[in-house]
C-alpha cells in the first residue's frame, strides 16, 4: 500500500477532555464555541456560589487542613507530582472552582493559541521535511455510554483549524472498542468529524496508557505519516516514543492516568 507522508497531529485530548468536562453537563450548555467561550462564567454561577463555602473565609483556596491546592495543580500539571489518586480531599472546592469558572477555560486557551500558533508556522515545515473522588469505572462507563460529552471549545477550535490546513487528525482513546459507535456518535454530535483514525483499546490489551499510546504513534509513522502534533490532557498522552514534532499539554487536576 503506497501512502503519502502525510502530516497528521494526534489529537488525544478531545474525548478526555469532553469528558473531563462534562460532570458539569447540566450547568454548562455548549450551544456554539464562541458564545459558550463567554457564556460559561454566567451559566455556572450558582454552582461556584454553592462552591464557595468549601473554600473557607480566608481567601485561601482550599489550603488549610492540607496541601496548598494551588501548588499541587502546578505540581500536577508540570509532572512533579505522579501517580496520584484522587485530588486531595482539602481540593475538592478549589478544584470545583478552578473547573467551573473561567480559569480551566483561561488555562485551555493559551494550550490551543500556541498549538494554533504552530500550526500557522507548519507550512515551511511541510517544505522542509519537517524538522525531521476514586475513579468508579461503573458510573464513569454509564456516563460515556449517553454519549453526551460536551467538545472542549478550545480544541474545537484547533480541530477545525487542523481540518482547514489539511492536516489529518487522529484520536487516540483509551476507550475500548466496544465503545466506538458511542464515541462516534458523540464526536458527531458535537461538530467533529472528518479524522483520519480514531483508535480505541483492543480488547485484551492490558498494557499501561503510554504503552498503548506509543504503539498507536508508531504504527503511524511506520505508515509513512509524519507526527507533526500531539495534545493531550495526561502525560501519558504525550510521554513515549515517537511523542511527535511538539506535543501540548491540555489542563487536568481532575484524574491522572498512567
Ligand atoms: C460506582 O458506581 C455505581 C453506579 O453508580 C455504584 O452502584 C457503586 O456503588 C459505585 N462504587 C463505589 C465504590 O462507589
Ligand atoms: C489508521 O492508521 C493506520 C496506521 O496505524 C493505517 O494503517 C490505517 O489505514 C489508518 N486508517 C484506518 C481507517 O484505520
Amino acid at each position: 500500500m503506497a501512502m503519502a507522508r502525510v502530516p497528521i497531529l494526534i489529537a488525544v485530548a478531545l474525548v478526555a477532555a469532553a469528558a473531563s468536562c462534562s460532570a458539569w453537563e447540566p450547568t454548562i450548555r455548549m450551544p456554539t464555541a464562541e458564545a459558550a467561550a463567554a457564556a460559561v462564567d454566567d451559566a455556572v454561577a450558582p454552582l461556584i456560589h454553592a462552591l464557595r463555602p468549601l473554600l473557607g473565609s480566608s481567601g485561601e483556596l482550599g489550603s488549610r487542613g492540607g496541601v496548598p491546592c494551588d501548588s499541587w495543580r502546578l505540581g500536577v500539571e508540570a509532572y512533579n507530582v505522579r501517580d496520584w489518586k484522587t485530588v486531595p480531599a482539602n481540593c475538592e472546592g478549589y478544584v470545583g472552582h478552578y473547573m467551573l469558572g473561567s480559569h480551566f477555560r483561561r488555562d485551555s486557551k493559551v494550550v490551543i493559541d500556541q498549538a494554533i500558533a504552530y500550526v500557522d508556522n507548519l507550512p515551511y515545515y511541510a517544505t522542509h521535511g519537517f524538522g525531521a473522588r476514586p475513579y468508579n469505572a461503573t458510573s464513569f462507563d454509564a456516563y460515556v455510554l449517553e454519549g453526551t460529552a460536551p467538545v472542549l471549545p478550545e480544541t474545537k477550535r484547533l480541530y477545525y483549524k487542523l481540518l482547514k490546513v489539511g492536516i489529518k487528525p487522529v484520536f487516540i482513546t483509551g476507550r475500548t472498542e466496544d465503545k466506538r459507535a458511542i464515541t462516534v456518535g458523540n464526536l458527531r454530535s458535537q461538530g467533529i468529524s472528518g479524522w483520519m483514525n480514531l483508535t480505541l483499546k483492543q480488547p485484551g490489551f492490558h498494557g499501561s496508557a503510554i504503552s498503548y499510546k506509543s504503539a498507536e504513534r508508531k504504527k503511524l509513522q511506520d505508515a509513512g505519516y509524519v507526527i507533526v502534533g500531539n495534545i493531550g490532557d495526561q502525560w501519558s498522552d504525550l510521554l513515549g516514543a515517537p511523542e511527535g514534532a511538539r506535543t501540548f499539554k491540555l489542563p487536568d487536576p481532575l484524574y491522572y492516568i498512567s
